[in-house]
C-alpha cells in the first residue's frame, strides 16, 4: 500500500503510539470477537515486558503517519520467537500490511538464535489462518502440539487443537531457514 512504514515497535515508541494499538485492538475485538482474542488488549498488556519484546515487534504507519497495524512479539524459548498478537486496522486490511510487518518481524527475528516461529491462533479464524498460511506457517499436532503446550496452565490437548478456558485454537509453527556462517 502507497506510503505505508514500518517501524519497530520499542518500549519508547510504544509511549507514543499506545492509544492507537488500543483503539485498534478494541475495534478488532469489537469487529471479530472471541475470533480474534478473548479479551480486548488494555494498554498494561501491551507494555507488559516479555524476552525481548521491544527488539521483536512493530507497527505500521499509514502516509499520514496513523497507526495502521502491529505485530507484537517476543523470544518464547531459546529456539523460538513466539507472535503474541497482530492486527491490522479494518480499514486497511488485505492491502500488504500484515505481510509488511512480518517481513519486518523476520528481519527482527534473524538477530536472535530462533530456529522457528510460532503462534496461537483461534481454531475459528479463518481470516488469520488464511493469512498466517500465506506466511508459510504450518498447524502443529500430535507431539508437536502436546510438546508446545507443555508450559501451558491449564491446555487441553487433541490431536490438532488445544483447548484453552473453554476456546479451542490451533498452534501454528514457520521453520526459519538459517542462512550457513
Ligand atoms: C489477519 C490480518 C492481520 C491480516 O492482515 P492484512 O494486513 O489484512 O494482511 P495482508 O493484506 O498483508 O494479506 C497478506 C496475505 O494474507 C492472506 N490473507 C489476508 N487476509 C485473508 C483473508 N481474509 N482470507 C484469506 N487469506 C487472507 C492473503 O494471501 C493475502 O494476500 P493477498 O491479499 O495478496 O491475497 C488482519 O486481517 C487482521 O487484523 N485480522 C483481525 C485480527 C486477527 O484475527 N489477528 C490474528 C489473531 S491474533
Amino acid at each position: 500500500m502507497e506510503g505505508v512504514t514500518f517501524e519497530a515497535l520499542t518500549a519508547k515508541v510504544l509511549d507514543e503510539v499506545l492509544d492507537a494499538v488500543v483503539e485498534i485492538d478494541r475495534c478488532l475485538f469489537d469487529l471479530h470477537g472471541s475470533n480474534f482474542s478473548d479479551h480486548v488488549w488494555e494498554k498494561d498488556q501491551f507494555k507488559r515486558g516479555l524476552p525481548r519484546k521491544w527488539e521483536l515487534s512493530c507497527i505500521a504507519k499509514n502516509a499520514d503517519g496513523k497507526v495502521v497495524g502491529f505485530w507484537i512479539g517476543s523470544q518464547r524459548t531459546k529456539d523460538s520467537v513466539h507472535t503474541h498478537r497482530v492486527g491490522t486496522h479494518p480499514d486497511f486490511g488485505r492491502k500488504g500490511i500484515g505481510r509488511g510487518m512480518f517481513e519486518l518481524h523476520q528481519e527482527y527475528v534473524k538477530e536472535t538464535a530462533a530456529t522457528h516461529l510460532t503462534l496461537i491462533v483461534a481454531d475459528t479464524n479463518a481470516m488469520a489462518i488464511g493469512f498466517y498460511e500465506g506466511l508459510e506457517f504450518e498447524r502443529l499436532a500430535s507431539d508437536d502440539l502436546a510438546n508446545f503446550a507443555s508450559d501451558l496452565a491449564g491446555a487441553e490437548v487433541g490431536e490438532d487443537t488445544m483447548v484453552l478456558a473453554g476456546n479451542k485454537y490451533r498452534v501454528m509453527r514457520r521453520a526459519l531457514a538459517k542462512e550457513a556462517s
